[in-house]
């Protein structure tokens, strides 16, 4: 096949990247970052695919500024939703398949109980409604050949992120003030690369006309922010102490669920995963980021 990968400067890009470049796999992959597919103009989204032909396009870009996207709604909704639309347009016509991305934040977290693909959405900030209407605007388009994983909390070796941010916050505060009333689930963008590598080498997703499905994804277990940065801290062995505080003392533009589980059943049954736990993957990741830090000091 020859498979499209989006958004190759962002984390779950630069992930797929890597594990791509190690193992030995039978597609040839074209990533692309913003430079060469800019999915903010829709002439420019047409014309790239009148002169390039893919397979399976997975699209990994997006508008992930959650608290910008409050006041920047015609772009949000342009990457997430309107560039979807198109792509997943010209997915159908071309008998492309397509595998996308999107997020825990389209529920608005106050069912208190792991959500299932199947329960009602009801996205709480812009970016969670732009999300979903992409996800919407791919259904409706592409009754068949798409796939669409909602995940949550990603962090990875690369760019910004809560584990980077911690990590750099815990080097320079004796004392750190951390949100413990939101509950979710991190997610190591590693794993979920390998997820979607594992997706492609499967019978199932290369059956004719498979009916477009939505997969929820992310590590096992769930925690709070404040247990989250507690870990890495841990992790890290920095002297730094981990406070727990409310979202009301933490004001942000954007709302975020108070409790965003996602269910792994239907994922995991069907392409027959096991998934790790969110602090053997986060060990898994600090464990590369300190190599990585060595390697750039030498
Ligand atoms: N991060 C999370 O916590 C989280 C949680 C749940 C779901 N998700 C979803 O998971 C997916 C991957 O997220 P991520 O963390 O890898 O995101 P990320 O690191 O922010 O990367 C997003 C990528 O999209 C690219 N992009 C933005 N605007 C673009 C445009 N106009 N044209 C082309 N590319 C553009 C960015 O390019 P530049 O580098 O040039 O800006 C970047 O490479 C996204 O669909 C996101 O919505 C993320």
């Amino acid at each position: 096949m020859f498979i499209l990968v989006t958004g190759a400067s962002g984390q779950l890009g630069k992930s797929i990247e890597s594990l791509v470049k190690k193992d030995n796999i039978n597609h040839s992959f074209v990533f692309v970052t913003r430079e060469q597919l800019d999915l903010s103009s829709l002439s420019n989204i047409h014309s790239y695919f009148k002169t390039h032909k893919f397979d399976l396009i997975i699209n990994c870009a997006a508008y992930t500024a959650v608290d910008k996207a409050e006041h920047d709604r015609e772009k949000a909704n342009m990457i997430n939703h309107l560039a979807v639309k198109q792509v997943a347009e010209i997915a159908k016509s071309n008998n492309i398949k397509l595998i996308h991305i999107s997020t825990d934040f389209v529920f608005d977290g106050l069912k208190h109980q792991t959500y299932s693909e199947s329960d009602t959405t009801s996205p709480i900030n812009i970016y969670g409604k732009t999300k979903l209407a992409g996800e919407n605007a791919i259904l409706s388009i592409m009754k068949f050949d798409a796939i669409i994983i909602r995940t949550s909390w990603l962090y990875s070796e690369y760019g910004n992120n809560f584990v980077a941010t911690i990590l750099k916050l815990a080097q320079k505060n004796n004392n750190l003030n951390i949100v413990s009333d939101q509950i979710g689930t991190p997610t190591y963008a590693g794993d979920l690369g390998r997820v979607i590598l594992n997706i492609i080498k499967n019978d199932k997703f290369n059956e004719l006309e498979r009916v477009s499905e939505i997969y929820h994804y992310s590590n096992a277990g769930c925690c709070s922010w404040y247990d989250f940065a507690k870990e890495i801290v841990n992790i890290s062995g920095a002297k730094c102490i981990i406070n727990p505080i409310n979202t009301e003392d933490y004001p942000t533009a954007a709302k975020r669920p108070e409790y965003a589980l996602l269910s792994k059943k239907k994922i995991s049954k069907e392409f027959n995963l096991k998934i790790n736990s969110w602090q053997d993957s986060l060990k898994y990741c600090m464990k590369n980021l300190s190599t990585v830090s060595l390697l750039n000091k030498e």
